[in-house]
């Protein structure tokens, strides 16, 4: 069963007046950024979203998220389209986003506190998530009292505690080092599996995108489109230890073929850019 639909998606910005970007050699007041993607995400699949920097990933994400509108073509969940932020969607971003002056426990509850869920069900709801992701002991403390992968397990159980059918992650790794990273990657999966919302997951590191997916959609440079969806057929559960696999060196290195070409397009584009601007 289909989950999310992208159908034609196509955003285009323009830019302030007297402001230019060069585009295929032409001075131009618009960019156009995603050129008609289409995708369909099946329901509680994980998908990763890989891609050159610029290509739309994060725009992507915004429409799906109803955080931005498409230009043209629709973005839908379960058959109705997106306009606007969908309480069956959570967004957790690369930064973590935490209130600085709540503690984890409240930062982990103010999903549900803007939604007027009572105190004692939230306090209840919210421990459940912190204590998932390992974070039992840790209620009290003030983000500037956690380190980075402990603050970003707190912006994931936050974006939980809601029961969403569908989140979307952009780069959410992606500050912290390898190590951490790799044990985050290991708990998202634990927990998804047991939660089996959908996923759309954008990550720069190929390693991770194999790792975590059901699919893996490579992106193509700006503007962007689908380019090829690679399959990751490998066994679930996956532990860190699959990294070492045969199976898993061929798929990084076919993503990273598909990747390849598309990153040095988008470099050969920055580097006229910048000898046109000087
Ligand atoms: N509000 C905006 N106004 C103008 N250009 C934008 C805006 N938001 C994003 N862009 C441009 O769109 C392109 C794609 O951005 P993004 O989706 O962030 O790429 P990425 O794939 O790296 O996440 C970038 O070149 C960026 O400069
Ligand atoms: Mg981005």
């Amino acid at each position: 069963m289909d989950r999310i639909i992208a159908t034609e998606l196509t955003k285009t910005f323009q830019l302030k007046p007297g402001q230019t970007v060069r585009v295929d050699g032409i001075d131009t007041n618009a960019i156009t950024v995603l050129n008609g993607l289409d995708l369909t995400i099946r329901r509680g699949e994980f998908i990763t979203l890989v891609g050159p920097s610029g290509s739309g990933k994060s725009v992507f994400l915004d429409i799906v998220g109803g955080l931005t509108q498409a230009t043209s073509g629709a973005a839908y969940i379960d058959g109705e389209r997106i306009v606007k932020p969908d309480p069956r969607m959570a967004y957790v971003f690369q930064q973590y986003a935490l209130f600085p002056w709540r503690t984890a426990l409240e930062n982990v509850e103010y999903a549900l506190e803007v939604r007027g869920v009572s105190k004692a069900e939230r306090r209840q709801k919210a421990r459940h998530f912190l204590s998932l992701f390992g974070l039992g002991g840790f209620e009290d403390r003030y983000p500037s009292q956690l380190s980075g992968g402990m603050q970003q397990r707190v912006a994931i159980a936050r974006s939980l505690t809601t029961d969403p059918e569908v989140l979307l992650m952009d780069e959410p790794f992606a500050a912290l080092d390898a190590q951490t990273r790799d044990i985050l990657q290991s708990e998202l999966l634990r927990i998804w599996e047991r939660i089996g919302c959908t996923v759309i997951f954008v990550t720069h590191s190929i390693d991770e995108a194999v790792f975590l997916a059901d699919r893996v959609v490579a992106m193509t440079a700006r503007p962007g489109i689908v380019k090829e969806i690679i399959d990751i057929d490998l066994p679930r559960p996956r532990d860190t230890e699959i990294r070492n696999t045969p199976e898993f060196a061929e798929l990084r290195g076919r993503v990273w073929n598909v990747l390849r070409d598309e990153v040095q397009k988008a470099q050969k584009d920055w580097a006229l850019a910048s000898a046109t601007a000087h």
